[in-house]
């Protein structure tokens, strides 16, 4: 069996002014995870939220957090995170040289530890690493900002991690994830599902989150039974 389907509403796409109410809106409406994008204004081109705000945010918190680190350099963050005790922190592959020490750094810190990898990077690049992680993070946009579209292309990765590689760890994607894409990436085999806009700039976040569930349990029904 594959592991369960989990909802993690981004924080990227809460209105920053009205944020507890954001966290409660989503977690109100069934969320699992909150998603929390981590950006530095060197690896991708915007910035985001860091450790203080982040920090705020663990501490009232009714779900945990899952920590996406969108910088340069990730083992200068990473402590400040795990200390938080947020579920999973992720880095990105193409930062990293030797993916298994810094997973083993991570899990040193006592946290769940994710690799993540960009569209234009093949899934071969994760080969030494897989070994050493708990969750693998396919983006299905080109990170930086919420609100683009689902880069469909990358679903043989997610098919590679479960079949050619036997992954039976976390999968999770990010990106344009919505009614009309998530089907699709359950289908594949990833069960960590991101939504930003598709959530958090839905008219009712709850029905979203609802919806967006039922989709991914659904598309992934007759494999769970079955051959996967
Ligand atoms: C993009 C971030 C995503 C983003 C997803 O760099 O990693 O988590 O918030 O937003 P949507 O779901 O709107 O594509
Ligand atoms: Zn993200």
């Amino acid at each position: 069996m594959p592991p369960p389907i989990l909802i993690a509403p981004s924080l990227l796409s809460v209105d920053f002014a009205h944020l507890e109410d954001g966290l409660r809106m989503v977690e109100s409406g069934g969320a699992d995870l909150h998603h929390v994008d981590v950006m530095d204004g060197h690896f991708v081109p915007n910035l985001s939220i860091g450790p203080p705000v982040v920090k705020s945010v663990a501490n009232v918190a009714k779900i945990p957090l899952d920590c996406h680190l969108m910088v340069t350099d990730p083992l200068t963050y990473a402590e400040r995170f795990a200390k938080m005790g947020v579920w999973c922190v992720t880095f990105h592959i193409e930062v990293c040289d030797d993916p298994a020490a810094m997973a083993a750094a991570f899990r040193a810190m006592g946290v769940r530890v994710g690799v993540a990898l960009n569209p234009p990077t093949p899934v071969e690049k994760l080969e030494r690493a897989l070994d050493h992680v708990d969750m693998v993070l396919v983006m299905s946009v080109n990170p930086g900002f919420g609100g683009q579209k689902f880069m469909g292309e990358v679903l043989p990765k997610v098919e590679a991690l479960r079949g050619r590689y036997g992954f039976g760890g976390d999968i999770e994607m990010d990106g344009g994830i919505a009614p009309a894409t998530i089907a699709d990436c359950a289908a594949a085999g990833a069960n960590v599902l991101v939504a930003g806009s598709a959530v958090y700039g839905a008219d009712d976040p709850a029905a979203r989150i609802s919806e967006l569930r039922t989709l991914a349990e659904d598309a992934r029904a007759p494999t769970a039974a079955g051959s996967r």
